[in-house]
């Protein structure tokens, strides 16, 4: 039998720990992914958190190949309308699991943590258009199923104005 290898994200990468159970309750990592395990899922399939179409109307067109950087940042002429645009678009695709205001009550990662710039631009590419799955679980869909580009990009550019890094914190 021969085992074809699927791109491994960080996640996985850290998390591969083959055991006979399911799934190891021990640690932190573990409990947060039980809870997401059962939490999501059924959150998922509930009206009110159906993936959302997000309307980039105005926004600078990017093309079916994902760029490595969040195009829209303070230098670009469409900032502004970006931020406000992920912020509604974050609210419709993400709050669920993330939390409102990008706050996360537990269920998945703060994205207020999300380090700003390019480096963070990386992972948080990875994780939209890789989704997030332990032992054949789906944590996190592909978001990049469900929004465009363009608005992915927003979404980012609105998570950066309400980092810990530019907030401090607060
Ligand atoms: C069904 C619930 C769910 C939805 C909806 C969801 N996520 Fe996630 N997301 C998760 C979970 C759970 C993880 C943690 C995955 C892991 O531990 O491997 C995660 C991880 C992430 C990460 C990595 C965070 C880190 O600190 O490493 C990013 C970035 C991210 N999600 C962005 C988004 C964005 C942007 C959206 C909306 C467009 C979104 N997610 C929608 C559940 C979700």
């Amino acid at each position: 039998m021969t085992i074809t290898k699927n791109v491994l994200t960080k996640t996985q990468l850290t998390q591969t720990t083959p055991t006979k159970t399911p799934l190891r309750f021990c640690g932190q990592a573990g409990a947060i992914a039980l809870v997401a395990l059962l939490a999501s899922p059924l959150a998922w399939s509930h009206g009110d958190v159906t993936p959302q179409p997000v309307d980039i109307k105005g926004l600078e067109l990017l093309g079916d190949e994902w760029l490595e950087e969040n195009p829209y940042r303070e230098d670009h002429p469409q900032h502004e309308l970006a931020v406000d645009i992920g912020a509604r678009a974050y609210n419709s695709n993400c709050a669920a699991c993330h939390g409102l205001e990008a706050k996360s009550g537990g269920i998945a990662p703060d994205l207020r943590e999300l380090e700003n710039g390019a480096w963070g631009d990386e992972w948080y590419k990875e994780l939209v258009t890789n989704g997030a799955e332990r032992n054949g679980r789906v944590l996190m869909p592909r978001m990049s199923d469900y929004v465009s580009q363009e608005g992915l990009w927003a979404i980012r550019t609105w998570l950066e104005t309400v980092s810990m890094e530019t907030t401090k914190g607060q």
